[in-house]
């Protein structure tokens, strides 16, 4: 996990901020998706990837995202600025809550949507994170 500051063009005109793969994004771009319309009390993610790498970036408002990476303590990163991207390594467990009203949860995504790499259960995560780190 690490967070990722994005240059940002700025003129009289505005703000803006371009994201290349490979460049800012340290991986090929191959899905992107957005979340919105985001009840406040709301709690999302609840899951690990096995291959999946994604950046997550509040293009609008603010969120928290709780991450554990199975080794070291879990953490509470709150995003609240576009300038900056939350990136989310494979076997990265992850959940989301605290929206604030109208916020937008922009993510990109190092693969195509796969049911398959899912790891919904968070001891079969942290079975996972050991079996990796005892094969490197
Ligand atoms: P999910 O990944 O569980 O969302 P979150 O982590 O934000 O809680 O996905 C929610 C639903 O959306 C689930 O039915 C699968 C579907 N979905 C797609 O069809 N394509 C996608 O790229 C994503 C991320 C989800």
């Amino acid at each position: 996990m690490k967070i990722i500051n994005f240059p940002v063009v700025h003129d009289d005109r505005g703000k803006l901020i371009a994201l290349e793969e490979l460049r800012e994004i340290p991986f090929q771009i191959r899905r992107v998706y957005y979340i919105y319309d985001i009840p406040a009390e709301s709690s999302r993610g609840g899951h690990a990837h096995i291959d999946l790498e994604q950046i997550m970036i509040a293009i609008s408002g603010s969120f928290t995202v709780i991450v554990n990476n199975g080794i070291l303590p879990e953490q509470s990163i709150e995003l609240n600025t576009p300038r900056k991207g939350l990136y989310l390594p494979r076997l990265t467990w992850r959940s989301f809550k605290n929206f604030s009203s109208g916020s937008v949860c922009l993510v990109l995504a190092s693969e195509l949507y796969n049911e398959k790499d899912y790891i919904n259960d968070k001891k079969e995560f942290f079975d996972q994170v050991l079996r990796r780190s005892s094969t490197v």
